[in-house]
């Protein structure tokens, strides 16, 4: 179902690993983003009839939020500032102006950010099966969320307009890739 066209770095799994507490923070700080950006996506017009799927999908992204910061009492790590994602910032600097367009690659970034985060949340519960069961499960208990999440906002893109979300989604990918390729030394999911 995930259409990416690069693989994980193979640093970025070590580097996760080796910061855990920072991780979580960082994790913690992308869902409370991800809740917030499904209800900015509620200005575009053509979304308008979506604003209670948004809606739903928001308020999973905050009960994301508030499983992550129990895990973070709970382990005494304190929330903290977010890092900034250059992966992030890299797809979001090439959404274009103009209504129907920008929902589209909107859409389209926040598609890839979920599905990045699906991937990701399955290497990182395999990976720490063997060290911290409880996260692993934790990480286990997210993948089909985010997933249901990817593949919904690739469909409001598609139902805005089809072949413009096909043309979007090819430039999206290969930029995904793109900044994949870069990395990032910081202790961040994405
Ligand atoms: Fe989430
Ligand atoms: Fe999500």
């Amino acid at each position: 179902m995930l259409l990416f066209r690069e693989k994980i770095p193979g640093d970025w799994l070590p580097k996760v690993l080796g910061n855990l507490p920072a991780v979580l923070v960082d994790h913690a700080h992308l869902e409370r983003k991800a809740a917030t950006t499904a209800l900015n996506l509620e200005k575009y017009r053509d979304l308008y009839g979506r604003v209670g799927e948004l809606n739903a999908i928001a308020i999973e992204e905050l009960q994301h939020f508030q499983l992550v910061l129990a895990l973070l009492k709970q382990r005494g790590i304190p929330f903290g500032q977010p890092y900034p994602s250059p992966w992030i910032t890299g797809l979001m600097r090439s959404v274009r102006n103009g209504q129907r367009h920008q929902a589209i690659d909107h859409l389209l970034c926040c598609a890839l950010i979920e599905g990045r985060s699906c991937e990701k949340f399955q290497v990182l519960a395999r990976a720490l099966a063997g060290i911290d069961p409880e996260l692993a499960g934790f990480y286990a208990s997210l993948v089909e969320s985010e997933g249901n999440h990817y593949a919904a906002y690739i469909l409001m893109a598609r139902t805005v307009d089809t072949a413009e979300t096909e043309r979007r989604l090819d430039f999206y990918l290969d930029l995904d890739a793109t900044l994949m390729r870069q990395g990032s030394p910081l202790p961040i999911l994405h």
